[in-house]
C-alpha cells in the first residue's frame, strides 16, 4: 500500500516519521521473502498514538515489524503499510543489574553488551536473530532459558486503550513461545533484571551455545528459525527428520538438510511455495504421528 496524499505525508513528517516508499520486505526479513509496501520508520515513541489515529482516519491498515526474523510475508503489493521503530542511540542503558533496552535494539548485540558489563542470563539467546522487542513478544528462548524470566517492566503501545502503558513483569504471562500481550500491542522498551556474572564465565556459556547452534542449525542460510512449535514432550525437527523430509522442496522453498524444523529459502522462494511446503509437512506429520503442528513462524498474508 502506498501513501500518496501530500497532506498525509506532511503530517507524518511532523510526527518525525520517516517514510520509505515501495520498500521490499524481502530485504527486511531473514527468510528473504516478502512483497512491497511503504514503511513508516518511527523515531519517537510518543508519536505513536497520533500516528495510529492518523492512519485510522486515512483508512490505511498497518502491521508492526520487529527484526523480521520470525516472519513469513506474502508476495506482491501488500495491502498494509509497515511500522518499524528506529532504535535510539544508545539503545541499551545499564543501571546496576537493570538493563533499560529499546525494543528496536538488536538482540545479539544487546546480549553481548550486557555480558561485557558482567550481566548474564541470556547466553542461550546469543545466536537468535531479531530485535529485543520481537524476542519479548514471543518469549524467545533456547538452551533452557527464556527472555521472560528476566523481565521487570515493559513499555508498550496498547491498541486496545490507544495509549502507551507500562506493565510490571508479574502482570505479563510468559509461556513457551507465547505471551499474554495482545496481537496488536507494540513493544517499545523493556527493563530486564539480569544476574551478575563475570564476563569470562558468560563468554564460556555463549561459546557453548554458539557451538551447539552451529552444529545443529543452518545458520548461513535464509530461514525464519524454527517453523513449528515443539508439541508437548516432542521435537518437531526430529519428527520431520524421522519421516525423511529433510531436503523436501517446492520451488526454492526447502526443508533444511541440517535441521528438520528449519525451512530455508534456497534462492528466490515465493511466500506461496513456502506456505505450501509448510502445509505439506504439517499434513505428513499429522498423518504419521496424529500431531497437529502449530506454527511458530508468524505469517502475514496479504
Ligand atoms: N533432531 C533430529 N533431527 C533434526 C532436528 C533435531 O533428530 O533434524 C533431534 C536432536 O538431535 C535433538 C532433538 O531433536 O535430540 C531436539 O533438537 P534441538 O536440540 O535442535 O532442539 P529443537 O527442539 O529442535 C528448540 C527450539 C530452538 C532452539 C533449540 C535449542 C523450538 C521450536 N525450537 O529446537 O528454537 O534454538 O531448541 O534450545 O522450540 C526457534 O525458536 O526458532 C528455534 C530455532
Amino acid at each position: 500500500m502506498r501513501i500518496s496524499d501530500p497532506q498525509l505525508r506532511g503530517h507524518l513528517a511532523e510526527l518525525g516519521v520517516d517514510l520509505r516508499q515501495g520498500a521490499k520486505l524481502s530485504a527486511l526479513t531473514s527468510l528473504g521473502i516478502g512483497g512491497t509496501t511503504d514503511i513508516l520508520r518511527i523515531t519517537k515513541h510518543e508519536s505513536i498514538p497520533d500516528l495510529l489515529r492518523l492512519l485510522e482516519a486515512s483508512r490505511i491498515p498497518h502491521r508492526f515489524l520487529g527484526g523480521g526474523s520470525n516472519l513469513l510475508v506474502d508476495d506482491g503489493e501488500l495491502p498494509w503499510v509497515v511500522l518499524q521503530l528506529v532504535p535510539p542511540a544508545p539503545d541499551v542503558v545499564l543501571e546496576g543489574n537493570l538493563a533499560h533496552i529499546d525494543a528496536a535494539a538488536d538482540l545479539g548485540r544487546t546480549v553481548t553488551y550486557c555480558a561485557k558489563h558482567d550481566l548474564g542470563g541470556m547466553e542461550g539467546l546469543i545466536g537468535v536473530p531479531g530485535t529485543v522487542g520481537g524476542a519479548l513478544r514471543m518469549n524467545a528462548g533456547a538452551y533452557g532459558m527464556q527472555i521472560g524470566t528476566y523481565v521487570r517492566e515493559v513499555k508498550l503501545y496498547r491498541a486496545a486503550t490507544r495509549k502507551i502503558e507500562t506493565l510490571r513483569g508479574h502482570q505479563i504471562s510468559f509461556e513457551y513461545r507465547h505471551t499474554s500481550f495482545a496481537a496488536d500491542d507494540m513493544m517499545l522498551a523493556v527493563i530486564l533484571e539480569l544476574p551478575s556474572k563475570p564476563y569470562n564465565e558468560i563468554l564460556k556459556g555463549i561459546r557453548i551455545c554458539n557451538e551447539k547452534r552451529r552444529s545443529s542449525q543452518p545458520l548461513g542460510q535464509k530461514s525464519a528459525g524454527c517453523v513449528f512449535k515443539n508439541p508437548p514432550g516432542a521435537s518437531a525437527g526430529r519428527m520431520i527428520d524421522e519421516l525423511g523430509l529433510k531436503g523436501l522442496s517446492l520451488g526454492d522453498a526447502r526443508v533444511s538438510e541440517r535441521h528438520g524444523n528449519f525451512f530455508v529459502n534456497a534462492g528466490h522462494a515465493s511466500a506461496r511455495d513456502m506456505q505450501a511446503l509448510i502445509g505439506d509437512v504439517r499434513e505428513r506429520v499429522r498423518k504419521a504421528y496424529g500431531v497437529a503442528l502449530e506454527n511458530e513462524v508468524v505469517v502475514w498474508n496479504a
